[in-house]
């Protein structure tokens, strides 16, 4: 559900058109609406009334603080994984004392800024992880809140790279090690309090089952692990439930919650989650323009003035992104590759997809580009990143402005005899 929609064939963003945002602001330019975010926030946030819980935004999606202050003013926390994270939810305003820390990877400087700022409570990913932040936290003479991301050995039927709850994959600790490090930490890491048991299994999940199957097992270790003396009083559930880019049928927050709430209800815990596409995913497009068409005696090519760089998920993941014409008009049909301008073939942001034909200068809108698109951006081929707009009723914000040629060499330094 989104506030994406066509009136007399142009398609708008609420009440604002996106031919009109991008006459203004120039393309290729993300567009998001506050409305749809706002919905999707509070469908999720809604599927656990009446359960004692906190979502925590996941910032890595669309890290905009814009945003995350829109976020924040509906009462949410955020899951970070760097001190950067940390840095945009403070800038944002975001409450401090709902912010989870993930991450296989922490360093000093990160865990000690986070450790000062008084976070809600860290994931730990490591046995290694969890004696240097005890010891980060015995320096600055601090209490530490914790949680142990544990690793379920679950199998959440998407994409290898999103997949993350498997034993093959980086992230938590398996179970049985799991309870040694709570066991450990209680007995010999006086700095620390594990008070939560984490889990995150992957992302882009469109079925209930992984879910259920990796909340039975997190269950039941929460309950061992309450036996055992540990004062364990949030399950976090990580992020990962999917969203609509084609076909899928992922099911409906309120769905989700019940499962979710089947199976904790009773237990007293506070639930935790990480949501970070199904907020943002269909909150957002990227509005591109056609520069050139060109007919190749295999494939037709439609070459728009975005590219990997801006919208990396299909090249990344083969991902599927609608195309939609920004002004809809009876014409014939055209199956093309839209590609970028960038010098190499894994540039495309669709492959063999029909389309409506069009010519240049037109406009077309990548749909459900509201989640790790701008946030995965880069400047390869040194292309200034795109603009940012937020879209709220009938009027719009640029939210972060286009980059211009001197961003692209901020901190670049020629030496001395080089000169
Ligand atoms: N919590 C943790 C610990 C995570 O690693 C992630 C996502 C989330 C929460 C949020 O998951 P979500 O609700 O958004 O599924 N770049 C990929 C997605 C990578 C997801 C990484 N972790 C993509 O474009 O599909």
């Amino acid at each position: 559900m989104h506030y994406f929609d066509y009136r007399r064939g142009k398609l708008y963003a609420e009440g604002v058109s996106i031919e009109r945002i991008a006459r203004e602001v120039g393309t290729p330019v993300f567009i998001y609406s506050a409305k749809t975010t706002r919905r999707h926030y509070r469908a999720f946030d809604g599927a656990f009334r009446g359960a004692k819980h906190l979502v925590c935004y996941s910032v890595k999606a669309n890290s905009n603080i814009a945003i995350l202050r829109l976020l924040s003013k509906e009462g949410s926390g955020f899951d970070i994984v760097s001190g950067g994270e940390l840095f945009r939810v403070l800038k944002a305003g975001g409450d401090v004392r709902k912010v989870v820390f993930s991450g296989v990877g922490k360093r000093d400087d990160e865990i000690e800024y986070a450790i000062k700022k008084n976070i809600l409570m860290f994931n730990v990913e490591s046995p290694q992880e969890l004696r240097r932040i005890h010891s980060i936290a015995r320096r600055l003479r601090k209490k530490t809140p914790i949680a142990i991301r544990v690793n379920p050995d679950i199998d959440p039927k998407t994409h290898p790279y999103i997949s993350t709850g498997l034993k093959k994959n980086k992230f938590g600790i398996e179970t049985e090690l799991a309870i040694k490090e709570y066991i450990h930490a209680k007995q010999n890491l006086p700095w620390l309090e594990p008070i939560g048991v984490d889990c995150h299994i992957g992302s882009q999940i469109t079925e209930l089952s992984p879910f259920v199957e990796a909340l039975k097992r997190v269950v039941k270790l929460v309950n061992f692990l309450q036996s055992e003396g540990l004062n364990i009083g949030y399950l976090n559930m990580g992020g990962g439930l999917g969203i609509t880019y084609r076909d899928e049928a992922p099911p409906h927050p309120s769905s989700y919650g019940e499962a979710v709430i089947r199976e904790t209800g009773g237990l007293g815990l506070t639930l935790i989650f990480e949501p970070g596409r199904v907020i943002m995913g269909n909150s957002g497009i990227l509005a591109t323009k056609v520069l050139y068409t060109k007919e190749g005696s295999l494939k037709n090519f439609v070459i728009v003035d975005a590219a990997m760089n801006d919208l990396p998920r299909p090249s990344l993941y083969d991902a599927y992104h609608e195309v939609r014409p920004v002004v809809d008009k009876k014409r014939g049909e055209l199956t093309a590759d839209i590609v970028g301008p960038i010098c190499e073939s894994g540039d495309f942001l669709a492959r063999d997809r029909t389309i409506k034909e069009v010519e240049p200068g037109e406009l077309l809108a990548f749909m459900s580009a509201g989640a790790y698109c701008f946030s995965m951006s880069s400047n390869y081929n040194s292309r200034p990143r795109s603009a940012e707009v937020l879209v709220t009723g009938r009027t719009y914000h640029v939210i972060r402005k286009r980059e211009g040629l001197k961003d692209l060499i901020r901190g670049e330094i020629i030496p001395e005899g080089l000169e």
